[in-house]
């Protein structure tokens, strides 16, 4: 079975079409987001050699809680054939892809990279976002990985416009990663996200300036591209959630929600907030 390009929730049928948000739902949105942001930070220390990726999800978790939310990824639905997702965070490591199940087995060792993936739920919002960690001194070409994943992230975000297309954002990531080198992966894709985790529009993290749905004020949705060393290719373990490249060459992640207003481009999960003109 091929993957599906976004991971679609039940109660998202891609008719409905995007859900343009008001000022206020938008206002409503911030606090879940801050709240991913705050959570990546207090993660940040713990991500050291030694650490197993099953600590970081328990201490997330229970930091989650302690601030009034819940772990939206914690029993999310998988795919066909898969189970409930069964962690509160994604830990991805080196060829892993994204969607890494916490476990106590995975140790974190020096020179490892591992994307962590955080989506608090906070009322009734979620704020979707992730970052590549490096694990003490690594390699300086998985350094590279890191650093120009990250920029390809801002290459997309800084390619929303009012009045342009969703495929701007991609073309964007695109020309820079394959300049760089790396391999943008196709299988998984940005998206709306409010009050439904996966919602429309998909966000390709590669694709041709001018195609795709316009960008209107009131859209919300994440800019989330994985960047392969090798090929784009990704497959599925057994779990049926863990996707790695096919080549077993790395891959690095971030991840940002973001929010359309007639003022601009605001990065929600960014703190202190950012607005791109
Ligand atoms: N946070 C991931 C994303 O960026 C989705 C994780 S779904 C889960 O879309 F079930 F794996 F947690
Ligand atoms: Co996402
Ligand atoms: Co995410």
């Amino acid at each position: 079975m091929s993957q599906t390009a976004v991971l679609q929730t039940s109660n998202d049928a891609p008719f409905r079409g995007i859900t343009l948000l008001s000022a206020r739902e938008i206002e409503a949105m911030r606090p879940a987001c801050r709240l991913s942001s705050e959570l990546l930070d207090f993660l940040t220390p713990m991500v050291v050699p030694g650490v197993s990726t099953l600590e970081l999800n328990d201490a997330a978790e229970s930091w989650t809680k302690k601030h009034g939310a819940t772990s939206a990824p914690l029993g999310y639905p998988g795919p066909q054939g898969a189970i409930a997702f069964p962690r509160s965070i994604c830990t991805s490591i080196n060829e892993v892809v994204c969607h890494g199940i916490p476990n106590k087995k995975d140790i974190l060792q020096e020179g490892d990279i591992i994307n962590i993936d955080v989506t608090p739920l906070l009322n009734g919002y979620h704020g979707d976002s992730s970052r590549t960690f490096m694990v003490g001194e690594v390699s300086p070409s998985a350094r590279k990985l890191v650093e120009v994943t990250e920029k390809s992230m801002w290459k997309g975000i800084e390619a929303v416009k009012i009045g342009g297309r969703i495929g701007d954002i991609g073309a964007a990531i695109q020309a820079y990663a394959e300049s760089e080198g790396f391999a943008v992966v196709r299988d998984f894709v940005g998206h709306g996200v409010h009050r439904t985790f996966h919602a429309e529009p998909q966000v390709p993290h590669y694709g041709v300036a001018g195609k795709g749905k316009k960008i209107r004020p009131g859209m919300v949705f994440t800019i989330e591209p994985m960047l392969n060393e090798g090929s784009h290719e990704v497959e599925l373990l057994e779990d049926q959630w863990t996707a790695v490249t096919k080549d077993g060459t790395l891959s690095a992640q971030f991840e940002h929600t973001l929010a359309v207003t007639k003022s601009g481009v605001e990065v929600l999960t960014k703190m202190p907030a950012a607005v791109l003109a």
